[in-house]
């Protein structure tokens, strides 16, 4: 390559088409098109490039007759990722080299001119899917990896569904309102992302962890929240929530609101077969019936069977559940499946019993009755599992139930491959309803909010907000698909009396309550009607409508586990004057 390629300006060139849009009943036309070189293939006598932008892929010829020698000879150039602009006329292909594979497959441009607007290193990884690359690797040069086919899909389905979303939400009358990032700290849970005041010194205001009270006293946005948490595939320090508030509503009133909206952002990803309404499950159902507050419903589930078999604290644990588990179409399994099915279940401290021919000898007409409250048909695979010996924490029942789902979970996951239990494109939706207002906190020894401290309780309920808070039960709901939380929200406390009284019931003193939400509990005095509303996901949702298994696939400028960007480098260290104006002062580990 020349060590000084020439570069030529943009001057007033202007694109007829896009790297996408030209077709057979184009042949014959001329066209100006820009973008980048995708592939180049120099067979001596002529130079095949595919010029690439977002829509799409176009073959550029270059030959080398007399007339063309002289742009020839400049696309000999030409390397992986240059920019360029290049006009010509517009031909059909021969019927043995059009190419099936690109809608603009059935022509080619015969490049007449060539301007090279822009060189390019050698990418760091080729533009194609198919090419394995590190995600270390993808995260540092995010500008390259987001040309590539896989991540423009996902981001281009964001961009889709986030108008999707706006689309129907404008249409059912909402209004959207933007709400401060720099705000007071709250407790929802995660620790505050703070920003210290240089005004107000030694004094900082909190990124919000969702705009939960802004959005209170307003409407509906599309906001990025901000939680400092232990990362996961799907979790992100900042992430997007598809915020939304009503004046009025009953619980269905907001399921109303909802339905309407996945059903349309799923017909906008391709799959119009998702129709409302969507099953709903109490939490006391989901955690009977799933063990887990958020069931993935494509698979079948347990049913409890500790009612059938005779009270014996050596076969399991009177007045503890004992679940059996269904995993259809199984067909026989090895005892090395079995035993490391055994294994997972005995290390979150179940009983499983593996030999079922046992217990058909010792429990004839019992396993009868299993078998058909479970509904186990001929090729499933059965599994039963409880608990031996003392129940565990608060509520014991909950320790084995959660146990017993995640073993569920575990098999449906180890003989997907082999029985497609799981397909990605089956989505299942549901309402999961009436979540308990508190929940123990072993580390702090007092209830705490189990969605937050704004969620009214069921109006036959509120006696038991002192009397007995396990069982006081809330007036919140999640939206789960597949085994994932994708919203979350409640009917809120409109009345200052009954905001008092949560408050109260989480050991919070009036004064400590008026120096949190002293405006909040304000604005409720002045007329707040009563009120509720709900937080999706936005990038859980494109997640899985994109059939991706980590939010770092449809976010375009993730963080890594660490909670690091790649690419900018940040977090990363300031000038000690920029500290001083802030009146901080860095302790590194180890120094405090
Ligand atoms: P919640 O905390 O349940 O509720 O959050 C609502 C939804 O936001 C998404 N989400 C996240 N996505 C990616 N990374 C994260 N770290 C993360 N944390 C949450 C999830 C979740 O279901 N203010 C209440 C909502 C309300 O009551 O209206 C709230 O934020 O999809």
């Amino acid at each position: 390559m020349p060590e000084q390629v020439p570069l030529d300006f943009l001057g007033d060139l202007r694109r007829t088409h896009s790297c996408g849009q030209l077709r057979a009943s184009d042949a014959g036309s001329r066209s100006l098109l820009m973008g980048w070189v995708h592939r180049r293939r120099d067979l001596g006598g002529v130079i095949f490039i595919h010029l690439r932008d977002r829509e799409g892929v176009t073959q550029l010829v270059f030959h080398s007759d007399e007339a063309f020698s002289a742009v020839h000879e400049k696309a000999g150039i030409l390397r992986s990722e240059f920019v360029i602009a290049v006009e010509g006329r517009v031909v059909l292909r021969d019927a043995d080299t059009i190419n099936p594979d690109i809608p603009s497959g059935e022509v080619e441009i015969v490049v007449e001119k060539l301007w090279i607007l822009n060189e390019s290193k050698t990418p760091p990884f080729p533009m194609e899917d198919s090419v394995d690359v590190s995600e270390d690797a993808r995260l540092k040069y995010r500008y390259v990896d987001l040309r590539r086919p896989r991540m423009q899909r996902n981001i281009m389905l964001r961009s889709k569904l986030s108008f999707a979303i706006r689309e129907v939400l404008y249409g059912q009358g909402f209004l959207e309102i933007e709400t401060p990032f720099m705000t007071k700290s709250t407790p929802e849970g995660a620790r505050d992302f703070l920003v210290p005041s240089r005004l107000s010194p030694g004094e900082f205001y909190a990124l919000p962890q969702s705009p939960q009270i802004f959005k209170q006293l307003l409407n509906f946005q599309i906001v990025r929240c901000f939680r400092d948490e232990d990362l996961r595939a799907d979790r992100q320090p900042e992430f997007t929530q598809i915020d939304l508030e009503m004046s009025f509503p009953q619980q269905e009133t907001i399921f109303a609101t909802i339905e309407p909206l996945l059903e349309r952002v799923c017909e906008v990803a391709g799959f119009g077969s998702v129709k409302a309404p969507f099953p709903r499950l109490t939490y006391a159902q989901a955690m009977r019936s799933y063990g887990i507050d958020k069931p993935d419903l494509r698979l079948p589930p347990f049913y409890c069977v500790e009612d059938l078999f005779p009270v014996d604290e050596n076969f399991a644990t009177p007045g503890l559940p004992l679940a059996a588990i269904v995993i259809p179409n199984v067909g026989p399994i090895a005892r090395r499946e079995r035993d490391e099915i055994k294994a997972f279940g005995v290390e979150r401290g179940l009983r499983v019993f593996d030999d079922l021919k046992r217990l058909d000898r010792d429990f004839p007409e019992v396993m009868v009755q299993v078998r058909e409250r479970a509904g186990v048909g001929e090729n499933d695979l059965l599994i039963l599992a409880g608990w031996v010996g003392e129940g565990k924490g608060p509520l014991p029942d909950h320790t084995v139930l959660q146990a017993a789902g995640q073993l569920r979970l575990y098999c449906g996951q180890k003989f997907n491959d082999r029985h497609k239990l799981l397909d990605p494109t089956d989505f299942r939706f549901v309402w999961v309803v009436d979540f308990p207002m508190f929940e123990w906190n072993d580390e702090d020894e007092r209830w705490v909010a189990a969605h937050h401290p704004f969620t009214s309780v069921h109006d036959e309920d509120i006696e038991k907000l002192t009397s007995d808070p396990a069982r006081c039960r809330a007036k919140s709901y999640d939206i789960v698909l597949n085994g994932t939380e994708l919203g979350s929200g409640s009917i809120r406390i409109h009345r200052r009396d009954q905001q008092t009284a949560v408050f109260s019931a989480l050991g919070l003193s009036m004064e400590e309550a008026q120096n949190k939400f002293g405006f909040l509990l304000e604005a409720l005095e002045y007329g707040a009607p009563p009120h509720g509303g709900i937080a999706l996901g936005l990038d859980r949702l494109v997640m899985i409508l994109a059939g991706e298994k980590s939010l770092r696939d449809v976010i375009p400028f993730p963080k890594t586990a660490k909670g690091t960007d790649l690419m900018c480098e940040a977090p990363s260290e300031v000038p000690e004057k920029n500290l001083r104006d802030l009146y901080l002062k860095s302790v590194p580990p180890g120094k405090r």
